[in-house]
């Protein structure tokens, strides 16, 4: 009998999670929604109700530790194990102002929640993917390499998750491996909540500038994800992968 793997996608409920969400569910594993919009999460639960018996909601703050650890033992009450880990959630808004005017506080918010939401899910998940060989896939951003302006909070929060990527994989392996995947242009405005959803209004210039002829799309990053926590995976660890239609590898001159 082929065992269903248990996988939490924090920041499930909208954007990329929400794709990799449905995406490993129509793969017939369990998922478990870790994300702390619960009317997002409603209708996720409603959307994907076919899948009800292998679909978990469970509120989380992912910047909490408190909220992290119920997180972890409400899924493995709920499912009995636990196979992969998908730090997705994050505030995914680069931009925060000049430098200057950034206050603490806004630096805080998005470090802990992007980057210390990543030590915390993995910290508290060790011990169960240990005993189930399991995998972590960070979700980082190409902004961990290049920058535009005004970008400082989020872009530290992205290199951090890249180097906490190779970190875990040295200290986890040969148990638990840990990747890191690095998206670029994700068009996501159709996998928001209903309120918030929008129809992509993207100019041809949007795509053509992309050397691989268009905006990426959140499957293009779940179908990465599916395969970094397959058994076809397992002599890769400690690897970021950049999904970004060759963006970052183009050289500009002005
Ligand atoms: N969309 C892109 O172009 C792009 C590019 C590179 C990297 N990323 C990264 O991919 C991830 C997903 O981005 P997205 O565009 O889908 O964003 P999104 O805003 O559409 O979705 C993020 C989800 O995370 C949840 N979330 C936020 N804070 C949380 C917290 N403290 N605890 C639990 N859940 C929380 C939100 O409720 C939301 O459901 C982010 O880490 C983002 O930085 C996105």
């Amino acid at each position: 009998m082929v065992t269903k793997k248990t996988i939490i996608v924090t920041g499930g409920a909208q954007g990329i999670g929400k794709c990799i969400s449905q995406y490993l569910l129509e793969a017939g594993e369990q998922v478990a929604i870790a994300d702390i919009d619960t009317e997002a999460a409603a209708e996720c639960l409603q959307q994907f109700s076919r899948h009800a018996e292998s679909l978990l909601f469970v509120k989380t703050d992912v910047s909490k530790e408190t909220s992290v650890r119920e997180c972890i033992a409400s899924v493995v009450e709920r499912f009995q194990r636990l196979d992969a880990l998908i730090n997705n959630a994050g505030i995914a808004q680069p931009h925060s102002g000049p430098v200057e005017n950034l206050s603490l506080e806004k630096w805080q918010e998005i470090i802990q929640t992007n980057l210390t939401g990543c030590f915390l899910m993995s910290k508290h998940a060790i011990p169960h993917l240990r005993s189930c060989k399991g995998a972590i896939v960070n979700i980082a951003s190409t902004r961990a390499f290049q920058s535009e302006k005004n970008t400082e909070a989020y872009s530290a929060s992205k290199g951090g998750i890249v180097a906490l990527t190779h970190a875990l994989a040295i200290s986890l392996g040969p148990d638990i491996r840990v990747n890191c995947i690095s998206p670029g242009w994700i068009e996501v405005s159709a996998w928001r909540k209903l309120k918030l959803a929008t129809r992509p209004q993207l100019r041809e210039i949007d795509h053509l500038q992309h050397p691989g002829g268009r905006v990426g799309k959140p499957e293009d990053v779940a179908c990465l994800v599916k395969y970094l926590i397959s058994d076809a995976a397992e002599f890769i660890t400690g690897e970021n992968f950049i999904i970004d239609g060759g963006m970052s590898k183009k050289m500009i001159y002005l």
